[in-house]
């Protein structure tokens, strides 16, 4: 038996889904342990494209059971749009299929009227978050106000925590933000549904998921986000409101640190962010409209075009350290095809003029540190349609080999298309 955790190494969307998509092959249960529907996670399976906010991204393959584990944030209204769009296409998602931990949190309205006040009072300092209501929902979980799972399906303890909860909240909106008020009871009712719709689905998941691996069967641990958005380790307050790092695994989804074998980190041959905060290597240039033009880059939950620039190494290695990465998969190399010029930032240079391999946590600092580059050569052949290394062009293959030895881990992965297929395997982690 083996647990796989995959992880974002830099600010999220590096092609996580795709390769958990990929892995669920070998695995029984595929987990998702943080987060919320602030994620997007795409795959393209035979031609079609499936966009997941929730649901993990193993649920398009036979008899795997997939999980939502206590430390996601859960919108009860998406998850059930999300439940339904499956089934739409012919992908029904009964309770076999689908479990969901009674301890996770839930995002009520109040929490995205908040997160969306929030920002707009915030003007030009936004964080740009996805206004989903992650970040108040994680409030309330640490304040201890939080609505959980299980109370949805016990009205009287729902209804006195939507009550003070609504109160305190339109307290704020009203007084505060000069927003429109909501409606505690009308809210009641509406997560009182929501809590018979998904009553089947609901259980002890730590309980299940250890089940799975008392019996030898393999878990494929699904992160979102990236380790760069880290509430703890990101580039803070430019964040999101949960913990990406591998660590979480045993927090949000009731696995043990000692029973994971393998990290594997995703990196996307570039670098893209999408809202707020820092980004050393950014290409606000024609390079990085190139970038942004041919990867696609346009968020996968709002829409919002994605920053790109060059591959930072400072960043990955980071992640490396922090999340315990023992594989890459890299993703995407073939949006660099037809540049002639790549370039890898391998440090920062201090305004002291001291070559350095850290981030500072202060964004003052942090601003006035230069990215230090290395250039080499592109390449120009298409390589959508490789499948091992010896497809790739010998540029190609120096730009790889490059990044391995500067992230200081060993490749596993190599995505050259959004396709299930497109992909070349190296070490699979279950192997
Ligand atoms: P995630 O949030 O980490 O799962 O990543 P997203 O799904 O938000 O963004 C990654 C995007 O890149 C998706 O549209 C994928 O279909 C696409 N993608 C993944 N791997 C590759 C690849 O190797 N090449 C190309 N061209 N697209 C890819
Ligand atoms: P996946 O799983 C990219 C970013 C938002 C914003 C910050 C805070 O698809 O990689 P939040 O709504 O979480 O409070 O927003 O975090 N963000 C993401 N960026 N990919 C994601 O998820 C993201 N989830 C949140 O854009 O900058
Ligand atoms: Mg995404």
């Amino acid at each position: 038996m083996a647990c796989v955790v995959i992880v974002g190494s830099q600010w999220g969307d590096e092609g996580k889904g795709k390769v958990v998509d990929l892995l669920t092959e070998d695995a029984r249960g595929i987990v998702r342990f943080q987060g919320g529907n602030n994620a997007g996670h795409t795959l393209v399976v035979g031609g079609e494209k499936f966009i997941f906010h929730l649901i993990p991204s193993g649920i398009l393959h036979q008899g795997k059971a997939c999980y939502i584990g206590n430390g996601v944030v859960v919108d009860p209204q998406v998850l059930l749009l999300e439940m339904d769009k499956l089934d739409k296409r012919g992908i029904p998602v009964g309770p076999e299929k689908l479990r969901i931990s009674d301890r996770a949190h839930v995002i009520m309205p109040y929490h995205q009227a908040m997160d969306l006040a929030r920002e707009k009072a915030k003007g030009k300092e936004a964080i740009g978050t996805t206004g989903r209501g992650i970040g108040p929902c994680y409030e309330d979980k640490s304040s201890r106000v939080g609505i959980r799972i299980i109370d949805l399906l016990e009205p009287d303890v729902l209804k006195a925590k939507v009550e003070a909860n609504t109160k305190e909240k339109n307290f704020w909106l009203t007084q505060y933000f000069n927003e429109e008020p909501l409606d505690a009871e009308h809210i009641f009712k509406q997560y009182l549904e929501y809590g018979n719709l998904l009553r089947d689905y609901v259980g002890d998941v730590p309980a299940e998921l250890n089940e799975i691996y008392s019996d030898g069967e393999n878990l494929l641990f699904e992160g979102a986000q990236g380790i760069h958005l880290d509430i703890d380790h990101g580039t803070y307050p430019y964040v999101t409101s949960s913990n990406p790092v591998s660590g979480s695994v045993s927090s949000g989804a009731g696995v043990g640190i000692t029973r994971i074998d393998d990290v594997l980190g995703i990196v996307k041959a570039y670098t893209t962010r999408v809202g707020g905060g820092p980004f050393p290597t950014e290409l606000e240039d024609e390079t990085g409209a190139w970038l942004g033009d041919k990867g696609q880059e346009f968020g996968a939950t709002t829409g919002r075009p994605r920053r790109c620039g060059w591959l930072d190494t400072v960043v990955v290695r980071r992640s490396v350290m922090l999340a315990g990465i023992t594989g890459l998969c890299v993703t995407k190399l073939d949006v660099l095809t037809g540049l002639a010029k790549l370039k890898i930032c391998t440090a920062y240079k201090t305004p002291e003029g001291d070559v350095v391999d850290t981030i500072p946590a202060s964004l003052e600092r942090l601003a006035q540190c230069q990215p230090v580059y290395e250039e080499m050569d592109g390449w120009n052949e298409d390589i959508t349609g490789a499948r091992s290394l010896n497809d790739l062009p010998d540029n190609c293959r120096t730009y790889l080999d490059r990044m391995a030895e500067l992230c200081g881990v060993d490749l596993s992965i190599v995505s050259v298309g959004p396709g299930r297929d497109q992909t070349i395997v190296l070490k699979n982690p279950f192997a």
